[in-house]
This record gives C-alpha cells, sequence and structure tokens, in this order.
C-alpha cells in the first residue's frame, strides 16, 4: 500500500482544485494510443494516483474496481478535504456567531455554489442538500406530490426505472388517487417515445420522472426531448441524475428539466450527501418536507414560518463534512472535464461490448450498441452461469463486479430475466481491467466446463 497520501501536500490547493496548472492538465488528459486503439484522453496512471484503494490485493491478485455505478472510489484529495474540515474547521452551521462555525457555514455554502455550478444551475440556492438520489426523489415526491396531486392525475414513469424513481412515485399516488403509468422499452433498450407520446395524449399528466442515464444497461436518454413533451402538456419533469451526473457534462438549463438529482458517491463524493436541483419558483412553491431546526423563520406553538429556500428543505444539522466532501468531489471531477470522462467512458464500454461478444459465443449483452448513447456500463449474462456466480469467481479474481437485478425489477422482467451480471467502468478503469474482467470470465466458463 502506497503511504502517507491522507496528509500529503496537495498537487493544488484544496480550496481551489481548479486553479490546476495547463501543463499539469495536459499530463492528466493525455494517454499513448495503443496499437490499433483510438487513444483514451485519460492518462490512466495519473488518474489512478489519485485513488488510494485501487493500490492493492484482492485474493492476491490486483484489485480490478468495476462496480463505481454502484459507488464510484473516492480521490485523496476528497478524503483529505474531509479530515482537514474536521481537524480545523468543524462547528455547526448557521448558528454560531463565532470563528468556526462562521468558517463552517462558509465552507459549506461554498460547496453549494461548486455543486450549482457543476450542474449548470443559475443559482446557488436551487440546490438543496439532501442525503441521495433517493431522498431528493422522496422530498419531491412528498413535498409536491402531497400538494398537487390528486384522484384522475397521471405521474408517467419508465419501465426502466431505479426504484428510487418508481416506489416514491408509487408511494405518493397511493396517498392521493393519482395514478402512475410507465413508458414502455424498446427492444434495443432505450425508452419508447412512441409510447410515451401516447401515454402523454391520454391526459392529466402532472409530473414525467425518468433516469439519465440508465444504471442497468446503460442507456443514455433524450432528456431535453423528453423535457420538451412533457412541458408541451403542461407536465413537469423530474430527472433522476444518480448515474448521469458522475459521467456526463451536466446543464440542468440546456437541458430544460424542472428538477434534477444525484448523489455524491457516485460521484468520487463522500456517501450520505446528495443533491436537488430544482428552478427556484418550483422549489419556493413547494411546502417543506421535515420540520426540524435550521427550516424556519418564526416558530409559535400554533404554527411556523419557513425560511428561505433552499434552508425550508434542510431541517436539522445538515452533512456539513459530506456537503464540503463533495464540493471537492466535483471540482476533481471538472479538473479532468465531463466532455473527458464521458470521452474515455465511450470508448472503453464500445472496447468492452466488442471484446466480451468476439471472445465469448455464451454471452448475451444488454443495453444498446455502442453506436447509441450509452454510459459506461455493460451488462451480460453468460451461458446458464447465475451471476452471482459470476460475481463470486471474478471476485475470486480481484474483479468486483455487481450481480442481481440492480433495483430495476421492471426492466429485469421486460427483458425476461431474473439477473444480469453487470460491470461499471469508470475514469480509473481501462485495458487492463477489461482483461482481468476476460481472464475471469474465462475461469467461470473452465469451472462451469463451458
Ligand atoms: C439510476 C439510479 N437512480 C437512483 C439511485 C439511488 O441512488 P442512492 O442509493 O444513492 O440514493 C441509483 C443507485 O444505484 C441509480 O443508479
Amino acid at each position: 500500500m502506497r503511504s502517507g497520501w491522507l496528509f500529503r501536500p496537495p498537487t493544488r490547493s484544496i480550496y481551489h482544485p481548479n486553479s490546476v496548472n495547463p501543463s499539469e492538465t495536459a499530463s492528466r488528459t493525455h494517454q499513448p494510443a495503443l496499437a490499433g486503439q483510438p487513444e483514451s484522453p485519460l492518462n490512466m496512471a495519473v488518474v489512478r494516483a489519485e485513488f488510494p484503494i485501487l493500490d492493492q490485493q484482492v485474493h492476491g491478485h490486483r484489485l480490478v474496481y468495476l462496480d463505481s455505478a454502484a459507488s464510484s472510489q473516492r480521490p485523496a484529495v476528497v478524503i483529505r478535504t474531509i479530515a482537514e474540515y474536521y481537524a480545523k474547521d468543524h462547528a455547526n452551521v448557521h448558528r454560531g456567531a463565532y470563528e468556526l462555525s462562521v468558517r463552517a457555514t462558509r465552507r459549506y455554502e461554498a460547496a453549494r455554489g461548486k455543486v450549482a455550478r457543476f450542474l449548470g444551475a443559475g443559482r446557488a440556492d436551487e440546490v438543496v442538500f439532501t442525503r441521495s438520489t433517493t431522498e431528493s426523489i422522496n422530498l419531491v415526491s412528498m413535498a409536491w406530490g402531497r400538494a398537487n396531486l390528486g384522484p384522475g392525475d397521471v405521474v408517467v414513469v419508465s419501465e426502466m426505472e431505479h426504484h428510487s424513481n418508481l416506489v416514491p412515485w408509487q408511494m405518493v399516488c397511493e396517498m392521493t388517487g393519482a395514478e402512475i403509468k410507465a413508458i414502455g422499452v424498446t427492444d434495443d433498450q432505450c425508452l419508447d417515445l412512441d409510447h410515451f407520446d401516447a401515454l402523454l395524449s391520454e391526459g392529466n399528466v402532472r409530473l414525467v420522472a425518468t433516469g439519465h442515464v440508465s444504471n442497468a444497461v446503460g442507456t443514455i436518454h433524450p432528456v431535453e426531448e423528453i423535457a420538451r413533451r412533457a412541458h408541451g402538456v403542461g407536465a413537469l419533469y423530474l430527472i433522476d441524475g444518480a448515474q448521469s451526473a458522475p459521467q456526463l457534462p451536466i446543464d440542468v438549463r440546456a437541458i430544460g428539466g424542472d428538477v434534477d438529482t444525484f448523489s455524491g458517491h457516485k460521484a468520487c463524493g463522500p456517501t450520505g450527501i446528495g443533491a436537488l436541483w430544482a428552478r427556484r419558483d418550483l422549489l419556493e412553491s413547494m411546502p417543506p418536507y421535515q420540520g426540524g431546526g435550521e427550516m424556519i423563520e418564526e416558530v409559535r406553538i400554533e404554527r411556523s414560518t419557513y425560511a428561505p429556500v433552499p434552508h425550508k428543505f434542510e431541517a436539522g444539522t445538515p452533512n456539513i463534512a459530506g456537503a464540503i466532501g463533495l464540493g471537492a468531489a466535483v471540482d476533481f471531477l471538472q479538473s479532468f472535464g465531463l466532455e473527458t470522462i464521458h470521452a474515455h467512458e465511450k470508448r472503453i464500454a464500445r472496447l468492452v461490448l466488442e471484446r466480451l461478444a468476439d471472445e465469448f459465443k455464451a454471452i448475451t449483452l444488454y443495453g444498446p450498441a455502442p453506436e447509441v448513447a450509452r454510459g459506461g456500463v455493460v451488462a451480460f449474462t453468460l451461458a446458464d452461469i447465475h451471476p452471482h456466480d459470476l460475481a463470486t469467481i471474478l471476485d475470486h479474481e480481484g474483479v468486483a463486479i455487481r450481480a442481481g437485478h440492480h433495483c430495476c425489477q421492471p426492466l429485469m422482467r421486460r427483458l425476461g430475466v431474473a439477473a444480469t451480471a453487470r460491470a461499471s467502468f469508470y475514469l480509473y478503469n481501462a485495458e487492463d481491467d477489461l482483461e482481468a474482467l476476460v481472464g475471469g470470465l474465462h475461469r467461470a466458463q473452465e469451472l462451469f466446463g463451458i
């Protein structure tokens, strides 16, 4: 293991991580071409050096981490930022008149500004810190849904949603008497936009909620077009950005949705912190989700008035260190550039899809073809080997993948499978990780006599 990384002097200021000098940027984003392959825009040695956890052996093999769609790893700068915050600046925010509290508040609010810029939001007060994508969607479904939905109203989701963008809508529909309808999935595992139009034309659609990138099969959905069609019938559009914010440049204003969400832990940030962006007028019109300290203006025994947004939605002591860590994470991602990260992921996903199709006759690959917009997730089944067995065999080779329904049971039903194996590639994955995956799958075939 590398030692001394936690407190090593940062190569750039943790408070101003965008101040990377041009020669450093060039070295971070250039990698020599492999014979016959287009080159990755990222320099893998430089990227991997930022992730201390990758520098270890598992079951006697180099750790190959291919489960970033579930949770990414953290760069040292994020870990260091959190440790340093606790070591130097911690106090509760928005309360104290003393120096430490002022510093903590300044850092917490600076992180909000960083997340707002990361999302292309016009204003920092359109960003609410939450626990995660799951909590962000529950916040909107409960705060907006209970106040605005009633019998006869329709919420449109899709058959490809993560349960986090399905179950909260089912719950609020049950409470309010509204109905839930789902956009179907085409045979090439894209959203069926003709079916979407048909659902919109049935009337009474108040809100559309879809993912941006599928965590199960990697499809990138045409969110701008979905926003346009949803608004055409006067519906709001909520985007579950859990898988898009980590790997695509996001500009919420250009996309044109009403709400976007993401989780820190999938974007190189801490667990337990996420963000909700919504248009300011929408946030202002929504009642609070939870009551408590920090979210009030004036409290009397009978009733209270609430703080302005975003604080109205941040009841209680927030995850201060998490927010500050998330600020460091988005700075880190932006220091490479989200365009660059996406180009790297597109390239590696294409290599993986082509190699697995060439190498394994008995493999079934899920998700759209590499030419179609897709992210760094590759889902597959191999002959009749159970995906959990595949994951266990690969683990013994040091390769971490995920197996199961990926919190997308309706999609699994549509695909006619109970589970798939899923390898998800991120900025720190490259060809050597693909080779390890291929080697592990050969081992699985040997063990199962295929
Ligand atoms: C598309 C999608 N939405 C929502 C979630 C939920 O994220 P979290 O568990 O961080 O709330 C996930 C997590 O895998 C996801 O992939």
